[in-house]
């Protein structure tokens, strides 16, 4: 039965929850020939269409790949390449390996969290900033050091920390 769309019965609104989810389909059917083996494939596609994978995605990508959602959870719990949270639009990496360490890398992490309002692993509200720790970012004679993005920041004070976040903004 088709269904007539005129002024006085006009389409179903789509909702932004549907669109979101439409972007999926096309993930789906470039795996859908690869059975059970697709589903690391088809998390990795997601993630990358929509940054990290979220509750709603994870329930349609069981539902369509025929998974318990437990076992997605499971999997995309394993593997540290998964995100089940946005990240912020920039990624700050403090460092605090020894070398930092013994230059108050400390003081840094401290600035980072009372300007931003985060912990490490965290997301500002705005999402611009995920703030995440590392053991060594391989520039130790700058030490103290962060990376924002891929560009290293070095001989960090809190002032300068501030400073350097303040760039980034907006
Ligand atoms: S310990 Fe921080 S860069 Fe190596």
């Amino acid at each position: 039965m088709s269904v007539v769309v005129s002024p006085s019965n006009p389409p179903e609104p789509v909702s932004p929850h549907a669109l979101e989810l439409a972007a999926l389909e096309p993930i789906f059917e470039t795996y859908q020939n690869a059975a059970r083996g697709s589903l690391i494939p088809v998390l990795q596609a997601a993630q990358e269409t929509y940054g990290y994978l979220s509750t709603t995605v994870l329930e349609t990508i069981a539902s369509r790949l025929n998974f318990p959602i437990s076992q997605i959870y499971g999997v995309v719990t394993f593997y540290s390449q998964f995100r089940l949270a946005p990240r912020g639009k920039h990624v700050i990496r403090a460092c605090q390996g020894t070398a930092c360490h013994v230059r108050d890398s400390s003081l840094v992490l401290e600035t980072l969290k009372s300007a931003l309002g985060v912990t490490p692993g965290g997301t500002t509200a705005d999402l611009q900033f995920t703030l995440e720790t590392v053991a060594c970012i391989g520039a130790c004679s700058l030490a103290p050091v962060m990376m924002i993005d891929n560009e290293a920041h070095g001989r960090l004070r809190p002032d300068r920390v501030r400073a350097i976040l303040d760039k980034y903004r907006g």
